[in-house]
């Protein structure tokens, strides 16, 4: 029972992440595309969403510690498992920069620099790929 828990929050994590990374590209993109700077209510809104991935990656972090302890007994579970662990860990490590990043910026009342905020989201969007496809070889 408390695995099915477990996995039910990991999963539902893992939408709310992919969500949330999908959401703030579009809501960028369209910007960019106009070439304009989203307004402060759409920048508050990109704020919290960046905020809410960084929170769903460490529930992600939480419940695999978790299921990997419970299930395996540990994390030596296969290549592809620490291929996914890695992936995870610099996606992590990416929004914590991220949320970081647009604090400050905003705390100085500029806008986050366009070059940056695109290479994070395509960063951002690669590794999921890359921690999902890992995650498929993994659990195959
Ligand atoms: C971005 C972060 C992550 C994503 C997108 C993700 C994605 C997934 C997916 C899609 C599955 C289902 C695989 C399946 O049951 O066939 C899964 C299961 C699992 N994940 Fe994650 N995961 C993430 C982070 C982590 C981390 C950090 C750990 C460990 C430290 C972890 C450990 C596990 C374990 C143990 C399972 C269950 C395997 C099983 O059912 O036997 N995950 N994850």
């Amino acid at each position: 029972m408390i695995i099915i828990i477990v996995k039910f929050i990991h999963y539902l994590a893992i939408v709310f992440s992919g969500g949330v990374l999908v959401g703030s590209g579009v809501i960028q993109s369209v910007y960019t595309r106009a070439n304009q700077i989203p307004d402060t209510h759409v920048s508050r809104i990109l704020k919290l969403l960046g905020y809410f991935g960084l929170i769903s990656l460490i529930i992600l972090w939480i419940t695999g510690i978790l299921l990997s302890n419970i299930i395996y007994g540990g994390f030596s579970i296969n290549s592809a498992f620490t291929i996914k662990m890695i992936a995870a860990g610099l996606l992590l490590g990416l929004s914590i920069f991220v949320n970081l990043y647009v604090f400050n910026v905003s705390n100085k009342k500029i806008p986050p620099n366009k070059t940056i905020m695109k290479i994070a989201t395509m960063s951002g969007r690669g590794l999921l790929v890359i921690v999902l496809i890992a995650a498929a070889t993994a659990f195959y």
